[in-house]
């Protein structure tokens, strides 16, 4: 099947009428189509599909293997299905739609692989609804604990494991998998790039070249609600002024650091146009190059909370709730899907990113790599997110070479 058919397949699914964005949350309706879709396209390629513990999915193509698990260690390609809100059609799904598209491809041309591959979706890699960014490959290589994952929350105070269970899953079952990755030998996501060093560049598909340690801090504001009519200026105990500071000297801090900070994702309690608010719950998302910088960023920003707060009677507490170092990704590997693009005329950059992925905690596990595809605007987390479907096929033939090169012994 071509890569735009399956494309289109997967189109329709969470996608709101009216922004035009993507509101594909782990384990609400939209999630569970796209699941169905996974399924469904992996069963019309004869793929078994085996959900791990964590709600990750895997499709196996296993031909000639009968006597697998042996030291055979798959070759797994994939990415995730889940969204931010009002997220692009490619973040996530590229790769997955790029890997079963790549396996038609290599079928098409005879090819059977002498080691397993496996399609994988990540679950919650956005953390958009859990609030930590790659939740399922988190729990998979045992980086967040079940008992912490489970206890998560939406903003509707639905925690993991009621989400979870609401869906027909297990969420006693949470917990590292290591028989699994044991199983695993590499793993290659394709990815949109969200940025738009590929297109200065004049090139289709370039090659990850490390992830910028990232992560997100919640900051809780307190202060006085009160009547919007009546208090007088200097009795107020406003939050909304210590949080606008605050938001002002991050920016400020990461201009100074060359790095990026961003607030977007805040809540005004109670939230009546006529009363002064009680609290501001806000979230920092906040990148740098490297740790250092990254953590000298962020006790900027909170010293700047501290002072916005006494300025104005309020109170500020701040919390990390996700972070993920700097990744290296495999260089023995960077170098094979350089030579085998190099070999099939395809030229790839290295590019270096400040976005996560599940790439970047699986590394820590397993051998992983990155193949990034054009994204002319750069713009990516947006409905206007888009790739050309020219670029999204060279894309699949770009990863068709690494997986047969990757699969033939
Ligand atoms: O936020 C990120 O960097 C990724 O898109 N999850
Ligand atoms: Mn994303
Ligand atoms: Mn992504």
């Amino acid at each position: 099947m071509s890569f735009a058919t399956l494309w289109e397949s997967l189109l329709p699914i969470g996608r709101d009428p009216v922004t035009g964005g993507y509101r594909r949350y782990s384990w609400t309706t939209a999630d569970m189509n796209c699941r169905d879709w996974f399924t469904a396209t992996a069963a019309e390629r004869g793929l078994a599909v085996q959900p791990d513990r964590d709600g990750n999915l895997w499709a196996w193509w296993v031909a000639g293997h009968t006597d697998w698990p042996t030291d055979d260690r798959a070759v797994v390609t994939g990415s995730h299905l889940d969204s931010v809100p009002d997220g692009g059609a490619f973040d996530g799904p590229l790769g997955v739609v790029s890997a079963f598209a790549a396996i038609d491809m290599l079928r098409d041309r005879g090819f059977t692989p002498a080691r397993p591959v496996a399609v994988a979706a990540f679950t919650e890699e956005e953390g958009a609804r859990f609030g930590v960014a790659c939740l399922g490959s988190r729990l998979l290589t045992g980086v967040i604990a079940p008992e912490v994952a489970r206890d998560l929350r939406d903003t509707e105070g639905v925690s993991l494991a009621e989400a979870m269970a609401a869906a027909g899953a297990v969420p006693d079952r949470l917990g590292p998998d290591d028989e699994l990755l044991s199983r695993v030998g590499s793993f290659i996501e394709l990815h949109i790039e969200q940025g738009r060093q590929l297109a200065a560049q004049d090139a289709v598909i370039g090659i990850a070249d490390g992830i910028w340690p990232h992560g997100r801090w919640r900051l809780d504001f307190h202060g006085r609600g009160d009547h919007a009519g009546t208090t007088a200026l200097v009795d107020r105990r406003d939050p909304v002024l210590s949080f606008a500071a605050t938001v002002l000297a991050a920016r400020e801090v990461a201009a100074r650091h060359q790095a990026l900070t961003t607030f977007g994702k805040v809540a005004v309690q109670p939230g009546g146009v006529n009363a002064i608010p009680s609290a501001v719950v806000a979230w920092l998302d906040a990148r740098a190059p490297d740790e250092q910088t990254l953590n000298t960023v962020v006790a900027e920003i909170r010293a700047a909370a501290q002072r916005a707060t006494r300025d104005h009677g309020v109170t500020v507490t701040t919390a990390c709730e996700s972070f993920s170092p700097r990744v290296e990704l495999d260089p023995d590997l960077q170098a094979r899907l350089s030579s085998v693009l190099a070999r099939n005329m395809i030229r790839a950059p290295l590019v270096a990113t400040g976005a996560g992925h599940d790439a970047g905690v699986l590394a820590a596990r397993v051998p992983s790599a990155m193949l990034f595809v054009r994204n002319p605007s750069g713009v990516s987390h947006a409905p206007s997110e888009v790739a050309e479907i020219a670029d999204c096929e060279t894309g699949v033939a770009a990863l068709a070479a690494v997986l047969e090169e990757l699969a033939s012994e």
